[in-house]
């Protein structure tokens, strides 16, 4: 045991959090009196819905005389039910038995009573003087369970025990089981269990361990998609430079040589260079057509998701030479936010894009379906599969930039594989509520 906290009874008691299960040791009626009377009347002056379980040493009679010299207003408290005190065969033993289910129930209805009726939380208390020492194991169980309880609810408990029923043993399972031991040696102490705060500074540090893994495999991860977002840019660059310079360029001096070289003397020449130029400017415009498409196709701003897929699949299935079995539900004649529907788009694009460079397959399905909350892509092929745990970090950019893409819209994004099965992939992007009066 450890961590003492030296202060005056009252102001410790005050300072005790929701959530706190202590135990007490006392030798007389009096220390009992010394200790519950400020623990009560701190309860009530601060809005805490009490129950007080009296012992054989201190009767109800006893209780209320105590806590009215105290608190002279009790009895308003009393009338308008804001603390209840119970004799200890009423509450522990209603049916002659140790009911020890019943008890913790007991208390939580206590609890859910108090904050329902506006009080801040359950201030409670109850004593083992009772007990035989046949029901003493039960009474243990019972306490652990009580611990459990206490801690994840706004409960505040002092279990009190006479030291003249307890030995070196008893002490040891009661202590055990509270957080706290709530001790007068000179001063009032509240002694935390240091078992108890081992494990729980255990359970923090593992907690933290895990989750600055977590941070540093995330990092690792978004580090890698951000070089590789870098290159991807470059590369198209490239490529749109490439194809203006080697494509759009070699057109436009074609089409410049062809007007030159027709002679306005000859008007069959000029009718020849006139007609070949407007090829050359039709292929021209064909090509710029291409080009802006593949970097973003108008119509999914124009026209929305549903003309863009099909217009892709169409594209897809003509250069790559695979079926696209396409599904939907939901999509027709509605528009999403703009965020969601490139996100959309972008993400069959690419598994698309994986299922010709890697699955081997001449068809694959696509299912979209979008409800009020939710659109959900999911897209299958029955290829060749793989293995998620195998590839590196750096060898997922596709998939990363894919689950990026529906984290970043507060969705999720699944791929479910195997080498030799099918690829599953299912991403989810939820949808902002439609206002009235939008599409
Ligand atoms: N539909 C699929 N079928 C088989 N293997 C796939 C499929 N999709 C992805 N993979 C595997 O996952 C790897 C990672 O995919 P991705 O991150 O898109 O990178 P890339 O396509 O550039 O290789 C691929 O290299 C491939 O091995
Ligand atoms: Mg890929």
């Amino acid at each position: 045991m450890e961590q003492n906290t030296y202060q005056s009874l009252p102001k410790l008691i005050a300072t005790i959090p929701w959530g706190t299960h202590c135990c007490h040791f006392y030798k007389t009626q009096k220390d009992l009196l010394d200790m519950l009377v400020p623990y009560f009347r701190t309860g009530l002056l601060n809005n805490e819905f009490c129950v007080w379980v009296a012992s054989k040493r201190l009767g109800v009679k006893d209780a209320v005389r105590g806590l009215k010299r105290a608190l002279p207003k009790l009895d308003s408290y009393l009338n308008r039910g804001q603390i209840e005190i119970y004799p200890h065969a009423e509450w522990y033993l209603r049916d002659g038995d140790l009911d020890s289910q019943r008890l913790l129930t007991g208390w939580i209805d206590k609890c859910d009573q108090a904050l329902a009726r506006g009080y801040d939380g359950l201030r409670l208390t109850g004593d083992a003087l009772w007990l035989e020492k046949t029901t003493w194991r039960n009474f243990v169980d019972y306490e652990a369970e009580l611990d459990k309880t206490v801690n994840k609810s706004r409960i505040k408990a002092v279990c009190t025990y006479s030291l003249d029923k307890c030995q070196a043993a008893e002490v040891i399972d009661v202590v055990k089981n509270h957080g706290y031991t709530l001790i007068k040696r000179g001063e009032w102490e509240l002694i935390e269990n240091a078992q108890r705060r081992r494990a729980e500074e255990q359970a923090r540090e593992k907690a933290m361990a895990e989750l600055e893994k977590l941070v540093q495999a995330r990092t690792t991860e978004l580090r890698a998609l951000a070089a590789y977002l870098q290159t991807v840019r470059e590369e198209e660059r490239t490529r749109i430079a490439r194809e203006l310079h080697d494509e759009i360029g070699q057109t436009l001096t074609a089409i410049k040589l062809s007007l030159e070289t027709s002679e306005p003397e000859q008007a069959d020449n000029v009718n020849a260079g006139v007609s070949q130029a407007l090829g050359l400017v039709n292929e021209l415009t064909g090509r710029v057509r291409d080009l802006s498409l593949e970097l973003r196709p108008a119509m999914l701003d124009d026209l929305g998701l549903l003309a863009a897929l099909n217009w892709h699949f169409d594209r897809y299935t003509h250069q790559v030479k695979i079926q696209v079995d396409f599904k939907h539900t939901g999509l027709e004649g509605r528009r999403f936010e703009p965020e969601v529907e490139t996100a959309a788009y972008r993400i069959v694009q690419e598994a698309l894009t994986n299922v010709a460079r890697h699955a081997k397959v001449d068809r694959v399905e696509v299912n979209i379906w979008a409800d009020e909350k939710m659109l959900c892509i999911r897209i299958r092929d029955q290829g060749d599969g793989f293995d998620r745990d195998s590839l590196s970090a750096s060898a997922t950019r596709g998939l990363s930039g894919m689950r990026e893409r529906a984290i970043t819209l507060g969705g999720r994004l699944k791929i479910e594989s195997a080498p030799g099965t099918s690829t599953v992939l299912t991403a989810e992007l939820p949808l902002r509520p439609r206002v009235a009066g939008e599409q």
